[in-house]
């Protein structure tokens, strides 16, 4: 696998290599991460995996200096499931001197993490699209864990007529229901006991909605009800997938959303209702 720490190297490998998938991350990878990879080789000539901590798309208050990193473990997990390239770039590569323009994406990302997380969005607009920029990728793959982002950049890609399709991929879980996520890692065994209420409470949902419950209300109600035993809810959306704007009144799709504090941990997780996740591809 060949390491690749500036744009230019980048560019150099890219001109060799066909057809490319290409999965962007900020590192810390887990078992979610590996199943997307090893898709991404089954589909691609050749994968290409990113890892940069993002600076831009954290606040001033979140965690960008503490966020996992361990380089040495992902670049083995990325060599040992066949992703022909990696592609680690410093903040400066990203952001040299002088740098100044932004992607802002529309009101899909004002909603939800765009409103609990003022710029968050536009943090990962422009450097995905700086990615895509650099790696010219044929598709690029995205998690259902975060939903938003997927939608996000969907739109973005259709606006802007980029030449890249998005491949939407299933939530990875724990045995016992957990999304797994980078920063699982900050929890106690306590608090990633109590975490499982987040799944629980999304999937009570979903049985409701399998057993004909429409209400947007009164599905928000079965989810709160459970996932409140995490920690504390920051909001439970049940929203269109298509816009992320939320249900006032009975719909035969939705995406049920939720961001919870468990610890010091902020986890986010959903559930797609009425709709497979291959339709939005
Ligand atoms: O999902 C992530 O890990 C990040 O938001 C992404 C897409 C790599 C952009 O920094």
């Amino acid at each position: 696998m060949e390491v690749c720490r500036t744009v230019a190297e980048l560019r150099a490998w890219r001109r060799a290599a066909g057809d490319v998938g290409f999965f962007p991350t900020m590192g810390a990878l887990h078992a979610g991460h590996r199943d997307l990879v090893e898709r991404a080789v089954r589909d691609s000539e050749a994968v290409c995996v990113s890892i940069f901590v993002n600076p831009t798309q954290f606040g001033p208050h979140e965690d960008y200096r503490t966020y996992p990193r361990d380089e040495e473990a992902d670049l083995r997990l990325l060599a040992g499931v066949g992703a022909a390239a990696a592609f680690v770039p410093s903040v400066e590569e990203m952001h040299p001197p002088g740098d100044q323009t932004r992607v802002v994406p529309g009101t899909i990302a004002s909603r939800l993490e765009g409103a609990a997380r003022p710029g968050h969005f536009t943090g990962v607009a422009t450097v995905v699209t700086k990615l895509f920029e650099i790696v010219r990728p044929t598709r690029a793959y995205f998690g259902q864990k975060d939903f938003q982002q997927l939608r996000v950049i969907q739109t973005i890609v259709r606006d802007l007529a980029m030449d890249v399709r998005i491949v939407p991929c299933a939530t990875v879980r724990d045995g016992d229901g957990l999304a797994l996520s980078s920063r699982n890692a900050y929890l106690s065994a306590d608090e990633r006991r109590r975490a499982l209420c987040l799944s629980r409470g999304l999937f009570a949902a979903r049985d409701a909605f399998a057993a004909g419950e429409r209400d947007p209300a009164r599905l928000r109600r079965i989810v709160e009800g459970i996932a409140s035993e995490a920690g504390r809810l920051e909001y439970v959306s049940v929203a269109d997938p298509m816009t992320l704007a939320e249900l006032d009144a009975p719909a035969e799709s939705a995406v049920i959303s939720l961001a919870c504090r468990v610890g010091r941990a902020r986890l986010i997780d959903n559930v797609l209702l009425g709709m497979d996740l291959a339709d939005l591809s």
